[in-house]
């Protein structure tokens, strides 16, 4: 089968290989054609060796991808050949707090990860595709999508009426704009960019406020939000907690899940205390927050925003475009058929 392969730190250390396809699942094992494949930031940093340094390679990068079921071992009961079904981020992680242990199975690292053309699975590790959903639609979930539903719905509990604050136009932030809309909330999306600003707001965003003209946003957005502030940030530049502890609402959750500007940061900790702000980090999701966010995203006929689709053949394009931050959504490596 073909493979991308991380062979050296960096884009330059990606390859294109042929490499033997599992033929054979095991014991609770089953065997899925991939179709499509969606990236995420963390790729991006397993390549270049930023997010483990002592990461063994080669590996297979990429947690996130969609497919057909090919084959299964003997015992499996959950999952049949012909069955869609798209992998867990963490494969051992079924329910309950998070622990240690669950990241040890996660596919793009340690675990080799859906950049080829077959990967064998455990079949606890694949969930069924919502019906309305293609392939490609499909692969945005496992991530971005269940990292979002982890903040807006599992943590966070948005209702009606309050005021959720999204940063930037990647996969996270756009999911994390669409539960939090149909929860019924208000959004403030943030964005370096006028014409990214303006599409989200034609998918339901009240307000924008553009951080490149404004690095110390907190003040547009307590105006915004007639001083009150946000119920809900989901952070993903992480280096701005402060802007975020200034912004939130008094016993306001900030939802700590990217570092896209940077780890370290100062924090005015008066301020945490005074206005009784929570911090929650946020870790993707569990299996059972995947199953209920798919039943939700059925329910309510939610559909991934894709920025952008590359043929796998292009993948360091996709990588490249990830890499620039230019996209809005996702974006997606389409198998050939
Ligand atoms: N904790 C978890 O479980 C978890 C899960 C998934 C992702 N993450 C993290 O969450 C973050 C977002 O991930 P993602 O996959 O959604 O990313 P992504 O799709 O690559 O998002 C990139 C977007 O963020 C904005 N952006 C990028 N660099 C920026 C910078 N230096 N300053 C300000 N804005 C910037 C840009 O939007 P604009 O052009 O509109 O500004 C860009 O389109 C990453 O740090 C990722 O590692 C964490």
């Amino acid at each position: 089968m073909k493979a991308v392969r991380i062979e050296k730190f960096g884009l330059d250390g990606l390859s294109l290989v042929e490499m033997p396809a599992p033929s054979q699942p095991r014991k609770g094992e089953i065997i899925v054609k991939l179709k499509a494949i969606s990236l995420n930031f963390r790729d991006l940093l397993m390549i270049k060796g930023l997010y483990n340094p002592d990461q063994p390679l080669p590996l297979i990068p990429c947690s996130d991808g969609a497919g057909e079921v090919v084959a299964v071992a003997e015992d499996v009961q959950s999952v049949k050949v012909g069955d869609r079904v798209v992998g867990t981020f963490f494969q051992n992680w079924n329910a309950g707090p998070y622990e240690k242990r669950y990241g040890k199975a996660v596919l793009g690292g340690p675990l080799d990860g859906t950049l080829a053309e077959y990967i064998c699975l455990k079949e606890e590790g694949v969930v069924p595709i919502p019906r309305h959903l293609s392939y490609e639609e499909a692969s945005t979930l496992p991530c971005a999508a269940l990292t979002a539903w982890n903040a807006i719905v599992e943590q966070a509990k948005v209702t009606p009426g309050q005021t959720v604050v999204v940063q930037g136009s990647g996969g996270v932030s756009l999911f994390a704009l669409q539960f939090a809309l149909a929860c019924g909330a208000e959004v403030i999306f943030l964005s370096r960019n006028e014409e990214k600003i303006k599409r989200a707001k034609e998918l339901g965003a009240r307000e924008g406020i553009n951080t490149s003209r404004c690095e110390n946003w907190s003040h547009e957005l307590k105006e915004l939000t007639e001083g009150r502030g946000a119920d809900v940030i989901v952070n993903v530049l992480g280096a701005d907690l402060n802007e975020c502890v200034k912004s939130v609402s008094f016993g306001g959750l900030i939802c700590a899940i990217g570092i896209l500007k940077g780890v370290r940061t100062e924090v005015d900790v008066v301020s945490i205390l005074m206005r009784q702000v929570k911090i929650q980090g946020i870790y993707v999701g569990n299996r059972l927050m995947f199953e209920s966010m798919n039943r939700a995203i059925e329910k309510l006929n939610i559909k991934p925003i894709i920025g952008q689709h590359f043929s796998f053949d292009r993948y360091r394009e996709a990588f490249s475009l990830l890499e620039s931050g230019n996209h809005f959504g996702k974006i997606v490596i389409k198998m050939a058929e």
